[in-house]
């Protein structure tokens, strides 16, 4: 009997992502820090800070003031109309409050954009090296990832004409987009987005676009995809900027011709997103002074490694220009980027992601460091990694 339920409980084949390897990375950190090590951390993509605190007054008044029911699945509406009126405050562009639909994070977006746009078996472009999860959700829904390598002679973007040279050999339905981009930190110009997207949807591809790390940009101002196409679907998240990872989160500006549809998959999917985090990330927007000043720190982290990282022997990075990381090429060093962030973490204590995660190919030669942490970790892991690469390194 028992073998019997066994042999039923296989995992199926669609269920057979890969894992995420910035997770053996923090449990390997744990494990030193449960011996008594002292750590910097360097590897998880999120902020040090806490959520701003209108954020935390309003989710303390919501506990104390009632049952928190379920909302109305496409959300509450008043953070409907504010995360609409936002367009308007930070990119000059009116964005009708019926287009946003509230998710359970960006990741809950991507599954709700994801099965409202394609079939089983659509290909969907992504860039290489890119945010794991993009290819591992599309797997997962029986599409098929298309990962298309980027190199430095395209700011480590997309472009129009390798995409189009994918759709040449087999048809492609969509295309995911990201500005500023995770693990590179690079960010599309307008116009090369703008040409990205003009180039997709004259062929027929749907243009997904994650601006997760909107507002914290600073090589230039970053452009919402909203502003180019009225058919591009917009995924955002209140993890990043706003500081509220663990709240989960986002939201999704849609065609109106998606809206019903996602609506009506969110209903059966999840009923609707927490309505405490919906409280609080609506008053989110009124803690600007403090999100600004949390960014103002990323900056001086930023410059903190952009000096220093050369001086301590690790000079090859991509542009640095948004989110909070740093994708540095290790290749003078080693061939293994898993290996390499394994002994950094064992030898100098600084916990990094080998670029394996994020491109099966040439991720070998890369680590990404996020600079989300203090500016007293930065000083400490330029220190260790300077004095790790002259002593130890491979
Ligand atoms: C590029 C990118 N998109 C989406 C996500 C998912 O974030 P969340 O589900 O917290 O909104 C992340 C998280 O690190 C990310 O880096």
């Amino acid at each position: 009997m028992l073998d019997k339920a066994r042999s039923l409980l296989q995992p199926s084949r669609r269920s057979a992502v890969p894992p995420f390897m910035v997770m053996d990375v923090m449990a390997a950190a744990a494990r030193l820090e449960a011996q008594g090590r002292r750590i910097v951390h360097m590897e998880v993509g999120q902020p040090a800070a806490a959520a701003p605190s209108t954020a935390i007054t309003a989710a303390h008044s919501a506990l104390l003031s009632g049952p928190l029911g379920y909302t109305e699945t496409l959300g509450i509406a008043s953070l409907r109309h504010r995360i609409a009126r936002s367009y308007r405050d930070w990119h000059g562009l009116d964005v009708d409050p019926q287009r946003i639909v509230v998710t359970t994070g960006s990741s809950g977006g991507f599954i709700l954009a994801f099965l409202a746009a394609f079939e089983a078996g659509d290909r969907v472009a992504v860039a290489l090296p890119g945010y794991p999860p993009y290819r591992h959700i599309l797997t997962a829904l029986g599409c098929e990832p298309v990962g298309i390598e980027c190199t430095p002679e395209t700011r480590w973007s997309l472009v129009g004409e390798t995409l189009l040279r994918e759709h040449r050999v087999r048809p492609l339905k969509g295309v995911v987009v990201a500005s500023p981009a995770n693990p590179t930190g690079t960010m599309m110009r307008e116009e090369a987005l703008a040409d990205l997207i003009r180039c997709a949807e004259d062929a027929g591809i749907a243009v997904i676009s994650d601006e997760i790390y909107h507002g914290l940009d600073y090589a230039h101002p970053a452009t919402t995809a909203a502003r180019i196409s009225s058919d591009a679907i917009i995924v955002n998240s209140f993890s990043k900027y706003f500081c509220m990872t663990g709240w989960r989160i986002g939201w999704l500006v849609l065609p109106p011709a998606l809206v019903r549809a996602v609506e009506r998959l969110q209903q059966n999917l999840a009923i609707s997103v927490p309505t405490l985090s919906q409280i609080a990330a609506e008053a989110a927007f009124d803690g600007r002074a403090e999100l600004e000043n949390i960014k103002h720190g990323y900056q001086d982290n930023r410059r903190i490694l952009l000096d220093g990282l050369p001086k301590a022997g690790l000079d090859s990075f991509l542009p640095v220009d948004g989110a909070f990381y740093l994708y540095a090429d290790v290749s003078r060093f080693s061939s293994d980027s898993f290996a390499f962030a394994s002994r950094m973490l064992e030898e100098s204590g600084v916990a990094v992601t080998p670029g394996v995660d994020f491109d099966p190919i040439h991720g070998k030669n890369f680590i990404r460091l996020c600079y989300a942490g203090s500016r007293e970790d930065m000083i400490e892991a330029v220190a260790r990694i300077g004095k790790w690469l002259k002593e130890r390194a491979p």
